[in-house]
């Protein structure tokens, strides 16, 4: 599928739990700046913890995974490739948590976004590890509020955004329980980091720790980096920011000590910039049935971070289903 058509339709760790009621369709939601005006459930956490041995701390990143893109062309044989590559990378580099940017399924279709998502949950819930995550701009049903609770509830999600328009925090603690690093998800809906999202970053208790940032649709920094030659790796279509003005990055600098932000949404970009101390990730395209298979081989993307260093510096790598990795020359 063309990129211009495919947007136009458009435990182990110690996992600790959003509720509303609203009913809005994806059209009141995007006026309202962010998907998800919820309410929270008083009887459930805001933040989630999760607790993690020994001094290395490993996050695999899938995005655009886009479940249901395409099934006239490919059946269902994309999605199970996609699983089927999920499972190997997650043996090859046991992760200590999953991060799942965004685009998980594709659209709502005649209202079928509820059967996509409900789909997509149990492959995701199958892979048995923690796992966070973030809206994308193609992830469409029609009862965000209820899509919420389930999200939350689901076995080992650490997704927490029912309280406040799909953002949140995680807290990564040692074995003393101790906070070692913080883990912040943001809703970039499907415009981009908007005022809403920056408001709530600005009402934040600033990170005591060092942060790392999980995000959908790229900052507008991420396209700086590329202009000004600060970055290294593929360049295969132009950054799409939508309405990403730039003022994004001051809040989150303000909130703490942001390593690196991780993104999706662009397929067929791979590379990595440092702007104004944060690093700007893309991850790897994850799923057979979104667009970019013939540009870019599909994977996912491997994250570091020492936990036993006081700065908490990260590395990543791009993983694949045989094994291989990749990372920029
Ligand atoms: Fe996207």
């Amino acid at each position: 599928m063309k990129r211009r058509h495919f947007l136009s339709t458009s435990a182990a760790a110690g996992v600790v739990g959003s509720v509303s009621h609203a009913r809005n369709g994806p059209k009141d939601l995007r006026r309202a700046g962010f998907m998800g005006i919820a309410k929270a459930g008083k009887d459930l956490p805001r933040t989630a913890k999760l607790k993690v041995a020994g001094d290395e701390l490993r996050i695999l990143q899938f995005t655009d995974i886009h479940f249901f893109c395409d099934r006239e062309r490919f059946g269902e044989k994309a999605d199970l490739q996609t699983v089927d590559d999920m499972k190997r990378m997650i043996e090859n580099t046991s992760p200590h948590l999953l991060a799942i940017t965004g685009d998980l399924w594709s659209d709502n279709p005649r209202g079928q976004g509820q059967k996509f998502f409900e789909y997509a949950l149990e492959k995701i819930t199958s892979l048995g590890k923690p796992w966070l995550f973030n809206w994308g701009n193609h992830d469409r049903l029609d009862d965000y509020a209820t899509a919420q609770v389930t999200l939350t509830e689901a076995k080992n999600s650490l997704y927490r955004g029912g309280h406040d328009g799909g953002n949140y925090r995680i807290s990564i603690n040692g074995d003393d329980d101790r906070q070692l690093m913080e883990l912040l998800c943001l809703n970039t809906t499907t415009q981009g980091v908007q005022a809403g999202q920056e408001r709530w970053l600005t009402m934040q208790k600033p990170a005591a720790s060092p942060v790392l940032c999980f995000l959908h649709i790229p900052l507008l920094q991420y396209d700086t980096v590329w202009q000004k030659k600060l970055a290294k790796g593929i360049f295969k279509e132009p950054v799409c920011t939508y309405g990403e003005d730039g003022s994004a990055i001051a809040k989150l600098k303000r909130f703490g000590d942001v390593k690196a932000c991780f993104c999706g949404h662009d397929h067929v970009n791979d590379y990595s910039g440092n702007w104004d101390g944060i690093e700007m990730v893309y991850g790897r395209a994850t799923g057979h049935a979104g667009y970019g298979a013939n540009k870019l081989k599909k994977g996912g993307k491997l994250i570091t971070a020492k936990l036993n260093d006081p700065k908490k510096n990260c590395t990543w790598k791009t993983v694949f289903a045989d094994g291989s990795d990749w990372s920029p020359e």
